[in-house]
């Protein structure tokens, strides 16, 4: 079965983010149900679960747009679980979007600009917004609007916001989503070589092979709770994430 050691030990200097515990109430819907999660520097931990298992909500909590009810979450050794979305932002942990927000009228330069205001003046920000660009591969189309991109771009435009925000972690939600296989391998590359770069990421993907390949570790996460957690070789075998997850007919080659 899973080895629950694949989490690291506590008190490793190397740990970047540290939910406690965390919980989130919706009226009488627990959507997080005491989820523990430690994240080291450099790593990609995938995150899988069901329909309204409480990926996206847990992402809300770690990044200040929805205050845990419960729990804690510590990132680079500071509580931040009362912070504002902004202010965890300047600390280094930035989030993408599940339904991807852009203003069809702005460019990629302006888009860009605007998400690295965040932490820096004009001037600096436009600088910030040319080098993201050349992060995520959009330096040839810094000056069409967002309507005109395919939707790769679109998404590369996404992790580019992210990335403008000149962040230590980036939490991606199911960004990959709608993008055809060779285009989905496109951002896995991306994901991987901003990782070379130093940023860490946690990310939510429903498409399995693309999160087996992407991902160091992997969490699942069904109705709140954390069921599972380790490399995903052992994930995928693991009965119970079988039965809730990946459904009967999942075959393993
Ligand atoms: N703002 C909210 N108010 C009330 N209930 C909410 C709110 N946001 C989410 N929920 C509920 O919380 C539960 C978890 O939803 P969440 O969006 O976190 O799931 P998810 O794992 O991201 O699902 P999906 O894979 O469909 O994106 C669901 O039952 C959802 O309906
Ligand atoms: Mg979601």
């Amino acid at each position: 079965m899973t080895q629950p050691t694949a989490s690291p030990p506590p008190g490793d200097a190397d740990i970047l983010l540290s939910a406690t515990d965390v919980a989130v109430r919706f009226g009488g819907l627990k959507a997080v149900d005491g989820v523990s999660l430690d994240v080291r520097r450099g790593e990609i931990v995938g995150v899988i679960g069901p329909n309204g298992a409480g990926k996206t909500t847990f992402f809300q909590a770690l990044s200040g747009f929805v205050r845990p009810t419960s729990g804690a979450v510590r990132f680079a050794g500071r509580r931040i679980d009362r912070l504002s979305p902004e202010d965890i932002c300047r600390l280094g942990l930035t989030r993408t979007f599940q339904i991807v927000e852009v203003f069809p009228s702005l460019t990629v330069r302006e888009t860009l600009t605007a998400a690295a205001l965040v932490r820096l003046p004009l001037a600096a920000a436009r600088a910030a917004a040319e080098e993201a660009a050349a992060q995520v591969r959009l330096s040839a189309k810094l000056d069409l609007t967002c309507r005109q991109l395919t939707l790769p771009d679109q998404k590369a435009l996404e992790i580019g916001k992210a990335v403008a925000t000149g962040p230590q972690m980036i939490l991606l939600d199911e960004v990959m989503a709608g993008l055809r296989p060779s285009e989905a391998d496109e951002v896995v590359g991306l994901i991987r070589e901003l990782r070379g770069r130093g940023i860490t990421f946690v990310v939510v993907e429903h498409i399995m092979d693309v999160i087996m390949r992407l991902s160091d570790r992997i969490v699942v996460i069904g109705a709140g709770r954390k069921i599972d957690e380790g490399a995903p070789g052992d994930v995928v075998r693991n009965p119970k994430v079988i039965e809730i997850y990946l459904g009967e007919e999942f075959e393993l080659a």
